[in-house]
């Protein structure tokens, strides 16, 4: 059993900020179906994101932009119910809440009453403080997303590192506090320099999740997927393989077609 795991029952908004104010460093990892969600929270991951990333992960988009919010709460109840101890954050997809802020709440209601996540994540700034607003009003703990933010993938046209220059880096950092100022409980940063990463994480006081924001953050996440090596075309520099499954799992199936060829498999002990 993980150190976390034996320390905390059950994690909540508040059991992170107070991890962060501690000092100790917080895991996070996405799951979007029942079976890997279950090994993530037995592993004793502290937060689980049904990240809006199962658009290209589980349906093969090629960006996040495709998936609804009826697929997202579909992934994130089959999540829920397999956790036991992890903190479910939700991301509110592509158009579920840009529009205006009843929307945005209408959605955040949905995947809180539907598929019984914990809280909801969104990307950007000032553009959406009036959705933030509206949704942390009615109860629901919102995670705020800054740096590279997929949705607006084809406003930026790349996926490269985000806030390299002065004039977006200015904009992150106030945008920052500005999520701390309206009561988000965490945010996401997204592959940004690993200074600037660091500069807003001591700015704030609650925790800073980082992806490609180097190490000097209150958290990580990864996409699981990346993490085990299931994917294989994906090979960002800040993504760290601890499993080749793309590999063994080719390896595994191809064994398995040669057997069922030739008869091997099953054998007398595999029948009835
Ligand atoms: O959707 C997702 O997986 C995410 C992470 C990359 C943070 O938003």
């Amino acid at each position: 059993m993980s150190v976390a795991k034996k320390q905390y029952k059950r994690i909540t908004v508040k059991t992170l900020v107070d991890m962060k104010a501690k000092g100790e460093k917080i895991s996070m990892l996405t799951a979007y179906d029942y079976t890997m969600a279950k090994i993530v929270d037995g592993a004793g991951i502290d937060v689980i994101l049904v990240g809006d990333s199962a658009s290209n992960v589980m349906a093969g988009h090629e960006t996040t932009l495709p998936i609804t919010l009826d697929h997202m709460i579909y992934h994130a109840s089959s999540v829920v119910r397999a956790v036991e101890r992890a903190l479910v954050v939700v991301d509110l997809p592509f158009g579920s809440y840009q529009s205006d802020p009843k929307e945005a709440l209408r959605s955040a209601i949905r995947i809180m009453k539907e598929s019984g996540g914990h809280a909801v994540k969104l990307e950007g700034g000032k553009e959406v403080k009036d959705s933030i607003k509206r949704i942390l009003n009615a109860g629901i703990p919102v995670m705020g997303h800054l740096g590279l933010t997929p949705q607006s993938i084809y406003k930026f046209g790349t996926y490269t590192v985000r806030a390299k220059e002065d004039e977006e880096a200015e904009k992150l950092k106030e945008d920052a506090l500005m999520l701390e100022r309206a009561g988000c409980f965490s945010i996401v940063l997204e592959k940004i320099p690993a200074k600037l990463a660091q500069e807003v994480a001591e700015s704030v006081s609650i925790p800073v999740i980082g992806i490609g924001a180097g190490k000097g953050v209150d958290g990580q996440v990864l996409v699981l997927h990346d993490m085990i090596g299931m994917t294989h075309e994906f090979n960002p520099r800040f993504l760290r393989r601890y499993m080749n499954l793309y590999e063994d799992m080719t390896n595994a199936i191809s064994q398995y077609a040669k057997d069922v060829k030739s008869v091997d498999f099953p054998n007398d002990d595999e029948q009835y």
